[in-house]
């Protein structure tokens, strides 16, 4: 299919997505397009909003109030479909890796017992079929002896084990849309980039698109198609794989870029200086209180999200939001 075509007929749409807290914005008209079969990295430091946008999606967030809109093909807007609706759509059209395996588990039941329930429910498998397709499944994902380890209980597994079975379940439904959120910092750094790239294979063999939540723009870079760069809950820079890492102009992606040149300097990836607070958060670009390119009227007047190249302003191209680009 062209990239017009594509972008014509995006498997996913979302359209000023704004998330409220109290009186806390925690997400700001976040607008970003996701083509079938492509796998998207959302980037940003901690707090930036990405795990907030994922669980929005699954409209499974608790306590905010949720603004604008999220179309998904063939089903409508995600944030105004009945609940009866989005419990249908979850684990079939589309489901999410929790960014902490341990909590999304149910302790008190084996992994083998979860992953069958949730074949049964949404691939109407009896339980013999279920559960011949949960060994299959602990062997897609790298699980060794996999029989055997349907009857282990999460606590008997090691992190990286339980982040396999989640993948397991994730994707047992065949969803057409992943959301999965990166594994938790508690596991060893190799551990979980050979997670991100399971999913990522996995995924791609089955035709399906995935939204990658991800603090590490190299590997976004390197494992995914686009990337979607967050600050503090808005969209700051959006576009092919290569062109933010390589392209950038927005002054943040530019730091984050610098930041990730100190190969296996972990603890650089995030710029110097801090987010302000919800309370103190400018009213224009959020980045001008560490920005070393802001203007007088940053701070006040939000920067809209603007094509790079004025011949290509499809909602997949190359975008960022600044009045004073590198
Ligand atoms: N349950 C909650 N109650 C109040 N504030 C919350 C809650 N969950 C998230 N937030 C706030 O929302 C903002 C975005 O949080 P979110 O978890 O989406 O960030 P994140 O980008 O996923 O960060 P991390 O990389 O640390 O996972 C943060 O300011 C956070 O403090
Ligand atoms: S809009 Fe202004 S403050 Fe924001 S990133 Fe651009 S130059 Fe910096
Ligand atoms: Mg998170």
């Amino acid at each position: 299919m062209k990239m017009d075509a594509i972008a014509a007929d995006p498997l996913l749409a979302v359209t000023d997505l704004t998330v409220y807290r109290g009186q806390a914005k925690i997400l700001d008209r976040v607008s970003l397009s996701l083509a079938r079969g492509e796998t998207l990295a959302l980037v940003g430091e901690s707090g930036a909003g990405k795990s907030t946008i994922a669980t929005a999606l699954m409209r499974l967030l608790d306590g905010a109030e949720v603004e604008g809109q999220a179309d998904l093909s063939g089903a409508g807007d995600l944030l105004a479909l009945p609940e009866a609706q989005m419990v249908r759509l979850r684990g079939r059209r589309m489901s999410m890796i929790f960014q902490d395996a341990g909590a999304a588990l149910n302790p008190a039941y084996t992994v083998g017992r979860q992953l069958i329930s949730v074949l049964r429910r949404t691939m109407g498998l009896d339980r013999a079929a279920a559960r011949a397709r949960a060994v299959d499944l602990f062997t897609q994902v790298g699980i060794n002896d996999a029989e055997a380890r349907l009857s282990a209980f999460p606590h008997q597994l090691s992190g990286g084990m339980q982040q396999r079975v989640m993948v397991a379940i994730a994707l047992a439904g065949n969803p057409d849309l992943l959301l999965a959120d990166e594994p938790t910092s508690a596991l060893d750094v190799t551990i979980q980039a050979q997670i991100v790239r399971l999913i990522l294979s996995l995924t791609r063999d089955r035709g399906a698109s995935c939204i990658f939540v991800l603090h590490d723009l190299a590997l976004a870079s390197q494992a995914c198609d686009r990337i979607v760069v967050l600050y503090a809950g808005q969209v700051v820079e959006s576009g092919p794989a290569h062109d933010v890492l390589t392209r950038n102009r927005h002054p943040y992606t530019r730091q984050l870029q610098g930041c990730v040149l100190e190969i296996g300097r972990k603890d650089l990836l995030a710029p110097e200086g801090n987010v302000p607070s919800h309370d103190q958060m400018p009213e224009g670009c959020r980045f001008a209180t560490r920005c070393p390119r802001a203007l007088p009227h940053c701070a006040t007047e939000p920067p809209p999200l603007a094509a790079a190249d004025p011949a290509r302003t499809g909602p997949l191209d190359h975008a960022f939001a600044c009045w004073n680009p590198e």
